[in-house]
């Protein structure tokens, strides 16, 4: 099968193609995302939101994005094996909180070697386009490392930035996401995330830019899209969980209902004796073995 590279994606913007991304976590959504044939597949440390509970991203530790990235690696290559006609995702993994941020640009290079070489991943994704940045992108870059960007919203930054909502509504601060994505350009980044930026900001960008931007609760007018797996599917139907899924998020599924009608009708089931029927019960004596032990 064909793969997708950092340089097809490139040549889908160029011919007005979109590109599509999308989130998993581990074995089975990993099988989700590729067998449907979406382009990307982003290991986000919005896991620590969506499967693990925090309120935040920053919890997310090196070691524990590495396990997530591994169980994707192996659901990939199982769609795959499965399913030949369809062009295998390109394998993106988020680097986290406090693992690129140092000045010595050694550690974050030595931190996405580990994505590449312990988790199979293509490529990295790290927040934020500042001239600091922009150095670490270029040193992984140099490394032989491919470097996603992500600008706009960056959520590992939420502490600084006072909590999610959306950037780059003043002029000045639109240039300065347009300086950030220009510099993770300059610094040999494939792609960059536009996340939460208004809709002509990111059209402005994506014109002023040769690589693809990827957009989340930033318009149409980026080189394609991406979303979270949990949100856009419906997983977290309970209703404390609806006002963590952002409005820009479109729902596709409605999974976290047909996930309790399972639940709900397996209890009902086994409690009224229902379950297991013959059917379900496949494992018999035979009939001399049965004698001698009945
Ligand atoms: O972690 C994540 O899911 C992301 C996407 C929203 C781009 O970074
Ligand atoms: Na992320």
């Amino acid at each position: 099968a064909t793969k997708i590279s950092a340089l097809s994606l490139t040549s889908k913007k160029r011919h007005g193609h979109k590109i599509t991304m999308v989130t998993a976590y581990d074995y089975p959504s990993a099988m989700h995302v590729a067998r449907a044939g979406i382009d990307i597949v982003l290991v986000g440390d919005s896991v620590a939101m969506v499967e693990l509970g925090h309120p935040t991203t920053q919890p997310m530790t090196l070691e524990a994005m590495l396990h997530h990235c591994q169980a994707v690696r192996r659901g990939v290559q199982q769609a795959n094996n499965n399913n030949h006609n369809n062009a295998e995702p390109l394998l993106v993994g988020d680097m986290p909180f406090a693992s690129y941020e140092y000045e010595d640009t050694d550690i974050a290079l030595r931190n996405a070697y580990r994505f590449i070489q312990e988790a199979g991943m293509d490529a990295v994704k790290l927040e934020g386009g500042s001239v600091a940045r922009a150095r670490t992108a270029r040193k992984l870059v140099e490394g032989g490392v491919a470097v996603m960007g992500h600008v706009g919203l960056t959520p590992q930054s939420i502490s600084v930035l006072g909590g999610f909502r959306a950037q780059g509504r003043t002029a000045i601060r639109a240039r300065a996401v347009l300086d950030d994505a220009l510099r993770l350009q300059d610094a040999g980044c494939f792609a960059v995330v536009l996340e939460c930026v208004p809709s002509n900001v990111a059209a402005a960008i994506t014109e002023s830019l040769e690589i693809p931007t990827i957009g989340i609760g930033a318009g149409n007018h980026t080189s394609g899209q991406v979303l979270v797996f949990h949100d856009m599917l419906g997983m977290t139907s309970h209703p404390h969980h609806e006002q963590f899924v952002p409005k820009f998020c479109k729902r596709y599924a409605q999974l976290g209902h047909i996930i309790q009608e399972g639940l709900q009708e397996f209890k009902r089931d086994v409690e009224s004796g229902a379950f297991p029927n013959e059917e379900y019960s496949p494992y018999q004596m035979k009939e001399n073995e049965r004698r001698d032990f009945e």
